[in-house]
């Protein structure tokens, strides 16, 4: 068939796609790939299907399989939303309560794997320390190479996602024998109690972390997802796959950047400085943290929920009066999202959900290299879920297509 005769093709096929959407998407896909050949940083490119997550960009919408994700933080605890994401509905209260039970009953983790982590250089960055730690789980689970199994893999989905709270604060406590024997209401409370036990005694912080937990749990395809569909495709177990996703969620341009906004807003000093910090990154062509999204072209729901429920509820000036830094940051990040609307909003880049998450962390008293950890306490089970949903897939294994640019074939002649 001729080019000519190619484009007619393409153009007909196109125009019997009914749906505007789908018609616009495929023809940037198509575009994309006749402009550059290929598709960097794969975006647009369909390589699933899913129904555990769902994003509209352009309104600002995240639901978790079919609820908005602020409807599910305002009216249901995080244990609720797991079960969704793995089972596909929201449980019954029998069903939540025994969630909560096997949850709370699975927390412990394997004294050789506590051991180890107490062993490890204190210098590990805490994200790194999380990924090798999960990695560990593997050599008191053997079966866990046997992938095949819908209930086992729930079973070991729900027990690793109890771990992850403990693994954290084992590394912080270097006690191998951490938060053994202890009693907890919710897993919430517990993952709090690991972070800052001072603050899991205050059922409206523990409240609002959990809502805070609800809102990282999934988020379509996105890095560490993809990471985690890349390695489970290869049939590798649990804990290989998860591992990879964690150390996917580390970097800085994916949720690494909640613990490089507080960062960012500590170097800035206080609101008066903001516009030169501004114009001095945007001079150098570096990125705010915190800002932009590849899907979201309006707020992100996320950070909306954060920034309308969570945040105000906790920085008032006269309460803050005794934390001053506190209130200097706060008001640092008020002034930077005016900055940033005012000189990328026309871009469509506005204020994500790590430009807000972080503040509250600090809130809690939780130091900045912790808190990825708290995105991947969270984001684990969306990976779950993910992983059980590939297992009853199509079974391919993720195996792209590069385009070729380096040498010819060439011989060693000596
Ligand atoms: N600050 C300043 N400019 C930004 C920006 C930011 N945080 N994010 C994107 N841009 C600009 C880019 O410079 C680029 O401008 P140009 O077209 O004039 O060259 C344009 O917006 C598109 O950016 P790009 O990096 O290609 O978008 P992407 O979809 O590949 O990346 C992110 C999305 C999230 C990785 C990106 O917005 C980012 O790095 N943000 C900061 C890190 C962060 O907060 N990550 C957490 C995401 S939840």
């Amino acid at each position: 068939m001729t080019e000519r005769k190619i484009e007619d093709k393409i153009k007909a096929l196109l125009t019997q796609i009914d749906d505007d959407e789908q018609r616009a998407h495929y023809t940037r896909l198509i575009s994309t790939l006749l402009e550059k050949g290929y598709f960097p940083g794969l975006a647009e490119v369909p390589v699933v299907k899913s129904a555990v997550s769902h994003i509209d960009g352009e309104k600002g919408l995240l639901t978790y399989r079919g609820y908005p994700v602020e409807e599910l933080a305002e009216h249901c605890s995080f244990e609720e939303v797991i079960y969704l994401v793995l089972q596909g509905d929201l449980p019954l209260e029998v069903e939540l309560l025994e969630l909560r039970e096997q949850m709370l009953a699975e927390k412990d983790i394997p004294l050789d794997v506590a051991e180890s982590i107490v062993r490890f250089n204190p210098n590990l960055h805490p994200m790194n320390m999380l990924s090798a730690a999960v990695l560990l789980l593997e050599g008191d689970d053997k079966e866990s190479c046997v992938v095949n199994n819908h209930w086992a893999n729930l079973n070991r989905a729900i027990g690793l996602i109890a771990k992850f709270p403990t693994i954290v604060g084992t590394f912080l406590t270097k006690d191998p024998h951490f938060a053994k024997g202890k009693q907890f209401e919710t897993f919430s409370e517990y993952a709090l109690y690991c972070l800052n036990p001072q603050q899991a005694k205050l059922p409206e912080m523990v409240r609002m972390f959990d809502q805070s937990l609800t809102l990282h749990v999934d988020h379509t395809m996105n890095n560490s997802t993809f990471s985690a569909r890349a390695v489970g495709s290869s049939e590798a177990g649990i804990y290989a796959l998860i591992s990879s996703a964690i150390n996917s969620l580390s970097g800085p341009l994916h949720g690494g950047a909640n613990e490089r906004v507080v960062k960012t807003l500590e170097s800035i000093g206080g609101p008066d400085n903001v516009m030169n910090a501004v114009e001095n990154s945007l001079e150098h062509h570096q990125k705010i943290m915190g800002v932009g999204h590849r899907i979201y072209k309006t707020y992100d729901p996320r950070a909306r929920f954060f920034k309308q429920h969570i945040i105000p509820k906790i920085f008032i000036e006269d309460q803050l009066s005794d934390r001053p830094e506190l209130w200097r940051l706060y008001a640092t990040a008020v002034k930077l999202e005016a900055v940033v609307t005012e000189k990328l909003g026309k871009k469509k880049l506005y204020p994500n959900v790590d430009f807000w998450s972080g503040l509250f962390y600090r809130a809690l008293g939780i130091t900045p290299d912790y808190f990825t950890t708290i995105f991947a306490i969270a984001r684990v089970a969306g990976w779950c879920a993910h992983w059980l949903e590939q297992r009853e897939g199509d079974g391919k294994i993720y195996r792209p297509y590069q385009l070729y640019v380096g040498f010819d074939t060439r011989h060693i002649v000596r």
